[in-house]
């Protein structure tokens, strides 16, 4: 009777693990942003659980300029036009990430065609890229901060680049629309 018991305990143990070892908060951010990141996932030993990951804004602001989408889209004034702002201002409350997600999804023949034609590929984003970035678009504070600064050199050449040919592009259609005398 004693051992059956000590078994059942044991099993139980064993069951409730993964949750203890995944409940708290600042574990399972050393899990999503560790330099192992998934890989532990991918050892097997906790199976799929279902988990939120950590959400960075400070770290979304960066990679929202460094990954590309300050190209056609702005925030704070800050970046291209064309495509919808994302200032926190136009997110619709309460915060729900997954709607950013599914609003991207809707858009997304559009901006991966744009994307293809703008930066020559399609921006490849991890789950936890985007998750910081979908914290930035959310945070208004963090949003104050964001600024030309922010846009790493080679972005920065990009976006002057495609100005620059849009500008001519706008002069040619001027030229061609001129009345013919
Ligand atoms: C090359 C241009 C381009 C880049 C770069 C780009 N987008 Fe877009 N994005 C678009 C276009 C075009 C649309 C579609 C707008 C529409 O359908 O009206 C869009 C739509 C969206 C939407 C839906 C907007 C809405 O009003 O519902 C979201 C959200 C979004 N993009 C987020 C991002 C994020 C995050 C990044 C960076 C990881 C990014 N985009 C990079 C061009 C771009």
């Amino acid at each position: 009777m004693h051992k059956r018991n000590t078994i059942a305990t044991a099993a139980l143990i064993a069951a409730l693990m993964p949750m203890f070892v995944l409940l708290p908060a600042d574990r399972a951010a050393a899990n999503m942003h560790g330099a192992a990141g998934g890989a532990q996932m991918e050892g097997g030993q906790m199976g799929p659980v279902l988990m939120m990951p950590s959400m960075n804004a400070a770290r979304g602001r960066k990679l929202f300029a460094s990954k590309g989408c300050v190209v056609c889209h702005s925030i704070n004034g800050v970046g291209g036009k064309d495509a919808p702002a994302l200032d926190a201002s136009t997110m619709r409350g309460p915060m729900n990430p997954f709607e950013f997600a599914a609003r991207m999804w809707r858009g997304a023949e559009a901006m991966i065609y744009m994307q293809q034609e703008e930066l020559g590929e399609q921006i490849d984003l991890t789950g936890d890229d985007l998750s910081d970035i979908i914290a930035f678009v959310h945070d208004p504070e963090e949003q104050k901060k964001f600024s030309e600064a922010d846009i790493p050199e080679q972005v920065r050449e990009l976006m002057k680049h495609i100005e620059e040919s849009e500008e001519g592009e706008d002069e040619a259609e001027h030229r061609s629309n001129a009345p013919k005398e």
